[in-house]
């Protein structure tokens, strides 16, 4: 299994060092794993002068995963848009043919304090969401602004073809086999066509997979059943545009930017597997950030594009056993805590394997 790492900007190189000792740890224990290491965003501008340079597309292409920090930061605004960190990110998303964004939302219950809503509501919450990331609204054509009869309008097109609903949906019915077996998928079919469409195809597919409990929800009673009783999800499936804010709502029920996973899938397993968060500027070379998002998503990258599950539940029980220990990075910290900076947390997901 080959690794493309690219660790990008800010605090990326650090907490990408830690998810990188842990998979060597668990190489050492007979994983086969082959790590090669590019750059990605403004560092790989710093040097070569592209965001997503050559080097870096030959590596990610001949991969068979990509573990990547995050990119971006104040040095690089400047520059004319494409050669900024985040056409790097969009670059690779787009080559790899990355269609599939998949978002845990997992609450451990040592951390239910940092929500913003009731422990009883949502310790132990674990969904996940599996967006389509490369249709809908934000790329139907056609679009723009225009005048007509006297005054400026704006339109976008809400397209989804069947073909393209049917590969989300099997990667989403996928996941659900791999968790609980349910799958909620999300639509507006009372008003608009697409989303008919939508859960039609959903409801085609759903006749490959008879063991799991596939259910339908309108996209506003879904983002109210988010925050009255989240824990009634296992897998929601959604199309680009409801899974862009549903997704970040999921994410902000658990409070912790520094601990959420993420994986973009393309149609073989392939993916790229990043922390939900940014390059965080304001604390890089500190040794303060936290690594466990970074972690978990190497966690998600063995289960996904490896479908080695009982390497990922290895390292996701260790970053358990680490939290239940007491030990907790700034972010997280509260008191009564022992605080613990990037490396040292690594140290301790290293020593609970
Ligand atoms: P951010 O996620 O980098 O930071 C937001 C806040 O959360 C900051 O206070 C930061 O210190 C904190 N934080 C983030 N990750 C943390 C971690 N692992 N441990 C502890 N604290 C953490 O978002 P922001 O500030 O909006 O963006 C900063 C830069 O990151 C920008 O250049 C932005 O473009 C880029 N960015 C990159 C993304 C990516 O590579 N996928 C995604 C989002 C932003
Ligand atoms: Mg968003």
């Amino acid at each position: 299994m080959k690794v493309c790492v690219l660790p990008g900007d800010g605090i990326g190189p650090e907490i990408v060092a830690e998810a990188v000792r842990v998979l060597e740890a668990l190489r050492s224990d007979g994983l086969a794993l082959e790590m090669e290491t590019a750059q990605l965003g403004g560092s790989a501008f710093d040097v070569s002068g592209s965001p997503y340079p050559e080097a870096t597309q030959k590596l990610a292409r001949a991969a068979d995963a990509v573990l990547l920090g995050a990119v971006g930061g104040p040095q690089w605004d400047a520059l004319p848009r494409p050669l900024r960190p985040e056409r790097g990110l969009l670059g690779i998303r787009k080559d790899l043919g990355l269609f599939a964004n998949l978002r845990p939302a997992l609450l451990f219950p040592e951390l239910a304090h940092a929500s913003s809503l009731k422990p009883e509501i949502v310790s132990g919450l674990d969904i996940l969401i599996v967006r389509e990331l490369t249709g809908d609204i934000y790329f139907g054509e056609p679009r723009g602004i225009e005048v007509r009869d006297g005054q400026r309008v704006g339109w976008n097109t809400m397209i989804y073809s069947e073909s393209e609903i049917r590969r989300i949906a099997k990667v989403g019915f996928d996941a659900a086999r791999r968790r609980n077996r349910r799958l909620c998928s999300i639509d507006k079919m009372n008003v608009l066509e697409t989303t008919q469409l939508w859960r039609d195809v959903v409801t085609e597919v759903s006749a490959d997979y008879p063991d799991v409990e596939l259910s339908h929800m309108l996209v506003d009673n879904a983002a109210m059943q988010l925050v009255r009783a989240p824990k009634q999800f296992d897998v929601l499936l959604t199309g680009n545009i409801f899974g862009d804010i549903l997704s970040d709502e999921a994410a902000m029920l658990t409070g912790s930017i520094g601990m959420l996973a993420s994986a973009s899938l393309d149609a073989n397993n392939k993916g790229l597997y990043e922390p939900s968060h940014g390059s965080a500027p304001d604390i890089a070379g500190k040794d303060i950030a936290n690594p466990l998002a970074t972690i978990l998503s190497a966690a998600m990258m063995l289960r996904y594009s490896f479908d080695n599950e009982e390497a990922a539940l290895r390292i996701e029980n260790a970053v358990k056993s680490v939290l239940a220990q007491g030990l907790r990075t700034a972010d997280i910290w509260e008191a009564g805590k022992r605080r613990v900076s990037t490396h040292e947390m690594g140290n301790a997901v290293i020593a609970a394997l």
